[in-house]
């Protein structure tokens, strides 16, 4: 019997169109003998569109302005239950954080990817440091700031804020939101000059910041973890993504056509097995389930966690499938085996 699955794409992330992309991509390697494929899309206010025009419309993020198409659901859970699995193509806020996840684990519909818990602890990526950290695992040295800290600040505290920063992390460093993701707010200082400026300019992104040392000799480093269908899992060879800017912002990762990739990553083998390793032990203890990238920085051969994306990019060129199907998996097999392992 045909599954009746429905993938659901958009949200009210900055990464909406990443989503679209990922989405267009999975819808066209489901295999259609197998599944009913209805997709499902949330405009950037959160409103649950059925969408039933060309999935070409999707990938080009032109669902949205295909009126005749589209049917606003009123009773999303109601829609949903009607589902064998749903299937949520979201990065980031309100997709990938464990909010979506809630709402469908509540409604027991069942969904593939990672579970409610494992997703709300890895889009924090100050909570995700400190797990990691305890496992002996290096971070980067961090130092993380609050909003209503800050705006109590006096010029005198403000101060003492910069003294700490120069002193314990040292220029250049970087600033980032703690739960955004494709690099949005990311930004580098290198001097004292403009840093009171960035901090601000990145708190429009999160109420909550980390500071963190700037690792310029770096690679960057990606290892795919799958859960098998026996309940074993996977960590793929890890890969590298060789950035066309200094750093891998958003240009670099989705417009800059000289950013690639390099599977197996440019590391000696000791560092790859050890990655892989390390890749299944975060996996565990930040109590992730069915798939996830975990990312690191290696430089000098010290390897430094960065962060966990508990539903990486899905487009053809986006390394988790590429990682998995270097391990053998092909694009349709990784979806079969994601939906089985749908809870
Ligand atoms: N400590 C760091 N040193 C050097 N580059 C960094 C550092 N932290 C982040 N970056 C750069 O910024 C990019 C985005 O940061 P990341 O922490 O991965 O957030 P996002 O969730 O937005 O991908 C990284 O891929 C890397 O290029
Ligand atoms: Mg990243």
């Amino acid at each position: 019997m045909k599954k009746n699955i429905a993938v659901i794409f958009g949200s009210m992330s900055s990464e909406h169109e990443i989503s679209c992309l990922s989405a267009y991509n999975i819808i066209k390697h489901l295999d259609k003998e197998k599944y009913n494929v209805d997709t499902i899309g949330i405009d950037k206010k959160g409103m649950f569109f059925k969408y039933t025009g060309d999935i070409e419309n999707i990938g080009k993020n032109k669902w949205i302005l295909d009126e005749k198409n589209k049917i606003k659901i009123e009773d999303i859970i109601a829609k949903l239950k009607t589902y064998d699995v749903v299937f949520p193509v979201l990065h980031g806020k309100y997709g990938e954080d464990g909010t979506l996840q809630g709402m469908l684990e509540f409604a027991k519909v069942k969904y593939v990817g990672c579970n409610n818990l494992g997703s709300s602890i890895a889009i924090n990526k100050i909570l995700s440091k400190e797990l990691v950290e305890s496992l002996g695992i290096l971070v980067v040295p961090y130092k993380t700031l609050k909003i209503n800290e800050y705006l109590k600040m006096d010029i005198k505290l403000k101060q003492k804020l910069i003294e700490e920063i120069k002193n314990k992390i040292k220029f250049p460093l970087i600033i980032k939101p703690n739960k955004e993701g494709s690099s949005y707010g990311v930004s580098k200082v290198d001097n004292v000059d403009n840093l009171i400026e960035k901090i601000e300019y990145v708190f429009r992104f999160d109420e909550e910041i980390i500071i963190e040392k700037y690792i310029s000799n770096r690679h960057e480093v990606e290892c795919a973890v799958l859960e098998m269908l026996d309940g074993t899992l996977l960590s793929s060879i890890p890969g590298e993504v060789i950035s066309a800017n200094e750093f891998y912002d958003f240009n670099a990762k989705y417009e800059n056509k000289s950013s690639y990739t390099k599977i197996p990553a440019q590391c000696s083998k000791e560092v790859l097995e050890k990655i892989k390793k390390y890749s299944l032990k975060i996996f565990k203890k930040l109590r992730l389930t069915s798939l996830s990238r975990v990312d690191f920085f290696v430089s000098h051969d010290k390897i430094y966690f960065n962060e966990v994306n508990t539903f990486p990019g899905f487009t053809n060129i986006s390394m988790y499938p590429m990682l998995i199907s270097y391990d053998g998996i092909g694009y349709e097999k990784l979806l079969d085996i994601l939906i089985q392992n749908a809870k």
